[in-house]
């Protein structure tokens, strides 16, 4: 049986009034790589903290690597990598120094700092800035870093709290490659993001909105559940997308229309459509479209959050966010 790396048990914070995280159980197992997607102030950062034992539950528990989260708090924050959304780097320090200054905050013993400082130079590509301080360290270098920090103990359990925000799409492709690479070894990866592309890359991944885990799978098996049958619709020359979508929300069994890219991405009712009858009702209402432009499609991440919180677009919480 695969071990167990996390066990969330009913996790509940409170602030106030305010239901922050509002019963989340789930688990991951070992070299697991899960992302938790969510808009602003869906929770994510909060159950982290609570993970790591940074902040007390209101109620509930989780147990890491065997280890209650409340009764061995320093346990956990010992053996777990943590790459905050806000991070501190000293900004008067080298990127090598600021290895050197957190290996030694983590424990590391002096004789072992040199190799674990080389290692992470060498996992996150960073080496050719060792020198430089991290103060005038560009975006996606700083991310790097901080990265680095987390893993420079060996963590078997990483939490990255939104690791690539800011950061372009290609050095984002690169974070991944070292998050395969460490979760190849065995390490448990946590990720969270607001990206859907980097959802894909998640083994599981988690959907919150409002503080609660609305589901855990893996996204093609998130997407399969989407109810009804996806479309995509190109637009011809000169069409407006934004009039096509309206057009189509307007034709009965048409569930969803929105924007993909330079497409329309469409879900009707199962079973009521083809792209012949799509076609044809949008003629009916002025707007041609090919059948040929109409083409059975996949559901996306998209679709799936806003099918799970029944409209909610994945980008705002509404009233929820700060
Ligand atoms: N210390 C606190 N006191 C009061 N409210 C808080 C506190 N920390 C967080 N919250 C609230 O709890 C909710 C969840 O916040 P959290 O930071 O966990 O969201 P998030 O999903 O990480 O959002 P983001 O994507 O913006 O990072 C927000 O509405 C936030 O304002
Ligand atoms: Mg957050």
């Amino acid at each position: 049986m695969a071990e167990v790396a996390l066990e969330v048990r009913n996790l509940v914070k409170r602030f106030g009034s305010f239901t922050a995280v509002n019963d989340v159980s789930f688990t991951v197992e070992r070299g697991e790589v899960v992302g938790y997607l969510g808009p602003n102030g869906s929770g994510k950062t909060t159950t982290i903290r609570m993970l790591l034992g940074l902040l007390q539950p209101t109620s509930g528990s989780a147990v890491i690597l065997g280890h209650d989260i409340g009764k061995d708090p320093e346990w956990v924050r010992r053996n777990a990598g943590y790459m905050s959304q806000k991070f501190a780097l000293y900004e008067d320090l080298t990127v090598a120094e600021n290895l050197r200054f957190y290996g030694g905050v983590y424990g590391i013993p002096r004789g072992r700092l040199g190799v674990r400082v080389d290692a992470m130079l060498d996992l996150v590509g960073i080496r050719g800035h060792r020198d430089e301080r991290a103060g005038s360290l560009a975006g996606g270098w700083r991310q790097r870093l901080a990265m680095a920090i987390a893993l420079v103990h060996e963590p078997p359990l990483l939490f990255l709290d939104e690791p690539t925000s800011g950061v372009d799409p290609e050095a984002r492709r690169a974070f991944w490659d070292i998050i395969y690479a460490l979760a190849d070894e065995g390490t448990t990866v946590f990720v969270t993001t607001h990206y859907m592309d980097e959802a894909e890359h998640c083994g599981r991944l988690g959907v919150m909105s409002r503080g609660r885990l609305l589901a855990m799978d893996s996204p093609t098996r998130l997407k399969a559940a989407v109810p009804g049958d996806p479309w995509n619709i190109e637009v011809g020359e000169g069409a407006s997308p934004v009039v096509l979508i309206e057009r189509l929300e307007a034709i009965e069994g048409v569930t969803h229309a929105g924007l993909l890219g330079d497409r329309v991405h469409v879900i009707t009712a199962s079973g009521a459509h083809t792209p012949a009858s799509l076609a044809s009702a949008l003629d009916g209402s002025g707007t041609r479209v090919p059948s040929s432009a109409i083409e059975a499609a996949e559901a996306t991440l998209e679709d799936v959050f806003t099918v799970l919180t029944g409209g909610q677009p994945a980008t705002t919480n509404g009233e929820a966010a700060a």
